[in-house]
């Protein structure tokens, strides 16, 4: 990095134990703390890059979450929103696993129906289950296929 821009970046410390989920879609970062069903109120550490420039992908968010590492599941539906996400696990301030993420084959217990007339929207409580197709999501009850903005159904 030149010093000219190093002058002029204001950069997110790193964190010393947690996880940093990065090269996620921009604007998608807010979702992806809904996901995970951090609100701030939990007392973590979270800092959160919106839409900063990004080699790869022209433009990134980026979240970075002290004291805390993410299940599979998590991991798992985060794949939906954030394809392209990679997962890095710190420990004691160093990098000792990065991942990328992968679609699960179904998604339970996240998602919302759209369909209201789908039993998963009954008042009689049922997990809902999606499962995960190339072109969006089909709910197992109705086969109503969620096929964009699959974040606004997120049901956390
Ligand atoms: N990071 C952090 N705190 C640490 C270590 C790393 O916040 N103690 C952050 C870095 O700022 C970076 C991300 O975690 O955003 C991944 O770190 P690293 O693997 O060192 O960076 P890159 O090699 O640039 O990652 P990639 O190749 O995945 O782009």
């Amino acid at each position: 990095m030149s010093s000219d821009r190093s002058e002029h970046e204001l950069r997110v410390s790193k964190i010393r134990n947690g996880t940093v989920i990065d090269h996620i879609a921009g604007g998608q970062a807010l979702n992806v703390l809904a996901i995970l069903g951090i609100d701030g109120s939990e007392g973590f550490g979270v800092s959160i890059g919106m839409n900063v420039p990004s080699d790869r992908l022209g433009h990134k968010d980026i979240l970075k979450v002290e004291g805390r590492e993410l299940s599979q599941s998590e991991v798992d539906v985060l794949s939906l929103i954030a394809p392209e996400a990679t997962i890095n696990i710190v420990r004691e301030y160093n990098v000792v696993e990065k991942n990328r993420v992968e679609p699960p084959e179904e998604v339970v217990g996240v998602l919302s129906c759209p369909n209201r007339n789908c039993i998963s929207n009954d008042s009689e409580p049922v997990e809902t289950r999606f499962e995960v197709l190339d072109e969006g999501v089909r709910c197992d009850y109705c086969s109503e296929i969620i096929r964009e903005q699959i974040a606004d159904h997120i049901d956390v």
